[in-house]
């Protein structure tokens, strides 16, 4: 480390008090957000600053670290990291750090949330009745699917995925299968309430499918019109891990058929777009990539970052400490 106090870019507005600790070691350069897609804003941050704290706003590669000769760490804050180049930012000798763990639990709440949301019609039904469509009581009105009793489908069982597992088999009472890239140790799948399957199996045998695996270039549009027409017809799809996993023209036109019955999404394709197919439909909830954002989680999640930002840095009151 240079004999100066090293300078780090903090890209988004953060909690005041995680950002002072940050000041008590470095130069701390602030601004305000960024541009998702303005390579050359980012570009010009990141030239000339030892450490930046990112989100998944910041999409950072070989291009936007041509120019930052001095910069060693990009803290990641949030668990999923594709919108860093990681051997891009290896490449060029740059640490990259994540938080996972500390987001576990609130995104699976949300993740339940949203299935709950989806199965039981509830967004759909606050709207109508907002609207005025509510004459009198019916039998019939706003008709959804059980949670409890029914199969639940989890695709990706890591953290997240088994933190779900469990809401549903111990919570619900629910048969839950998973699909992952490996299988899960048989003590696991047992303390989870989870039982291994195929692809196909799974897609064609739960009620409601979830989401939570990391998105790679090889998952992309995992949850195709082929992987859509293996579903159970009726059944409720639900994304909260990233949306480039689904195809969400082939989604919308599902959902329209009726042949999924429901959908709720928390990522999209093209954050902050919301496609027009979907959003012209009452059968899905739309929430704006709110998995972690919990007080409290969010503050962990930031702590977390900081810590990893100043141990990738070499400095602060765990120097030394191998960044997360
Ligand atoms: C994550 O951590 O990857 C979330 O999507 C952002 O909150």
């Amino acid at each position: 480390m240079a004999d100066r106090r090293p300078r780090v870019w903090v890209a988004q507005p953060l909690f005041d008090d995680t950002v002072a600790q940050l000041a008590a070691y470095c130069d701390v350069v602030a601004t305000p957000v960024v541009s998702a897609h303005d390579s050359a804003a980012l570009a010009a941050h990141l030239a000339g600053v030892d450490g930046a704290l990112v989100t998944l706003n910041e999409r950072i590669g070989a291009d936007e670290i041509a120019g930052a000769r001095s910069l060693k760490v990009v803290a990641n804050v949030g668990v999923g990291y594709n919108n860093l180049d990681i051997p891009a930012l290896s490449a060029a000798g740059i640490i990259a750090t994540n938080t996972p763990d500390v987001l576990t639990e609130t995104t699976a709440d949300l993740g339940f949330a949203l299935l709950m949301a989806a199965a039981r019609r509830i967004v759909e039904s606050d709207r109508w009745l907002r609207e005025g469509h509510w004459g009198q009581w019916s039998f019939t009105t706003m008709l959804g699917a059980d949670l409890h009793g029914s199969t639940l489908g989890i695709l990706g069982m890591g953290r997240i995925g088994q933190a779900i597992a469990r809401r549903g088999h111990h919570g619900f009472g629910m048969r839950v299968l998973y699909h992952n890239r490996s299988r899960l140790p048989a003590e696991v799948e047992q303390a989870v309430g989870a039982r291994y399957a195929g692809f196909d199996e799974l897609l064609g045998s739960v009620d409601h499918l979830l989401l939570a695996l990391p998105y790679t270039a090889q998952n992309h549009h995992v949850i195709d019109a082929v992987a859509l027409a293996k579903m159970k017809p009726g059944a409720t799809l639900v994304n909260i891990a990233r949306g480039g996993l689904v195809d969400e023209l082939a989604l919308a036109d599902a959902l329209a058929q009726g042949r999924l019955a429901a959908a709720a999404l928390d990522v999209y394709e093209n954050e902050p777009q919301v496609r027009p197919e979907l959003r012209a439909l009452r059968n899905i909830v739309l929430t704006p990539h709110i998995g972690s954002a919990s007080l409290a989680t969010r503050r962990a999640m930031v702590q977390l970052a900081v810590d990893n930002l100043l141990a990738g840095l070499g400095i602060g009151p765990d120097a030394g400490r191998p960044a997360n």
